[in-house]
């Protein structure tokens, strides 16, 4: 069947070389996580783990056990990170379907203990993220941070393989707070060694840190953003943007002045216009807060959002292009950054990305 409304189209070639400049630049002594979490970040996680598979990488993580258990049952047979916690009662998929669970404190290591089966973990330090893993904010944290792992790991069903943080601001130019995390990170390591605890698999740097801390790169880094293309202005290395998201023309029409457009009729023309609609809307990902800001792209041309985003639909000028129904237009792609939107909308590329909505056909080549 041909798509009638909005697709994306998702460059796989683009995300091997991303992940191959993260190779490149963290070099061979550090081993490349590939975040695929949130289907990876839109973009449709068990293609884009196969296609990295089967081109050397060994390493996924995800937020959450079903993440998780949707790339096994798909043939993913590489490492996956569970980021997220899994309730004690679904252990046996963990152990079912080899996964490695993060523990973020004592009290559910013992619980997942009583399970009985293997289960592989990484624990998870709070240096400054105050989301989730054991808090350590300063040094006066780190001793009974060392009891908590020492118990951690003397339970015998659980297969302790690594530890990690998460930094809070590792893309900000005011590097203090995230070297600050790194220091404290790397004191209850320096304590571990010292006391003869073995370490495992060390990991703190996202995309942030992988571009701007190369003295934080440790055993592995987790690839998030950075693989699927962004922000690709900042960043020293080279990336390519994965998804470009295009959409196809309903209708066009001529309104008069006086005329006015869509719900709430918040656009209205000063002189007769050609407009078009375009089948996409807010139920496919396509932000209502872009009401009378955004534009598309046609052959090079320029196409201003006019009127309120409909859930199914938006209208655009078409002022100086023949465009006629059924033809395709460009939402975000490679001639038009999805940074501009970002900025209109005062957020990130991750939301825009992992926003585009299920009904939004992934078209991979
Ligand atoms: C624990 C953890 N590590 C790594 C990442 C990847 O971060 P980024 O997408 O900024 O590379 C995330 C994403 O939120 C995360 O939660």
């Amino acid at each position: 069947m041909l798509i009638d409304r909005t697709y994306a189209k998702v460059h796989l070639d683009n995300l091997l070389y991303n992940y191959n400049q993260a190779k490149k630049k963290v070099g061979k002594k550090t081993k490349v996580l590939a975040v695929v979490k949130a289907d990876a970040y839109g973009h449709g996680s068990v293609k884009c783990a196969k296609h990295l598979e089967i081109n050397g990488c060994e390493n996924f993580a995800v937020a959450s056990l079903t993440e998780a258990i949707e790339l096994r049952e798909n043939g993913i047979t590489k490492d996956i990170l569970i980021f997220g916690r899994t309730r004690v009662e679904n252990y046996i998929y963990l152990s079912k379907y080899d996964l490695i669970q993060t523990v973020y404190s004592l009290e559910y290591a013992e619980a997942l203990n009583q399970c009985k089966q293997k289960i592989r973990y990484h624990i998870n330090i709070d240096t400054g993220m105050s989301r989730f893993g054991l808090y350590l904010h300063a040094p006066r944290d780190l001793m009974p941070v060392i009891n908590e792992i020492k118990a951690i790991k003397k339970l015998p069903n659980l297969k302790y393989e690594g530890i990690y943080t998460h930094f809070a601001n590792s893309d900000e130019a005011d590097r203090e707070f995230c070297d600050n995390q790194y220091k404290l990170f790397q004191l209850l390591i320096d304590e571990m060694n010292h006391l003869n605890i073995e370490t495992g698999i060390k990991h703190v740097a996202n995309s942030g840190a992988i571009v701007s801390h190369p003295d934080k790169y440790l055993d592995m880094v987790r690839f998030g953003i950075g693989l699927y293309g962004y922000p690709h202005d900042r960043m020293p290395i080279d990336l390519k943007p994965v998804m470009e998201v295009y959409s196809h023309v309903t209708s066009t029409r001529y309104i008069k002045k006086d005329d006015t457009v869509s719900y709430g009729r918040l656009y209205s023309p000063e002189e007769n216009e050609k407009i078009a609609t375009i089948a996409i809307g807010y139920a496919d990902g396509y932000n209502r807060l872009l009401t009378n800001k955004d534009y598309l792209v046609y052959q090079n041309k320029k196409l201003p959002v006019i009127g309120r985003v409909c859930m199914d639909a938006i209208m655009v000028k078409v002022e100086e292009v023949d465009l006629k129904d059924g033809e395709e237009v460009e939402i975000f792609g490679f001639n038009k950054p999805l940074e501009y939107m970002c900025k209109l909308l005062n957020t990130i590329p991750y939301e825009i990305l992992c926003n585009v909505s299920k009904r939004v056909p992934r078209l991979y080549d």
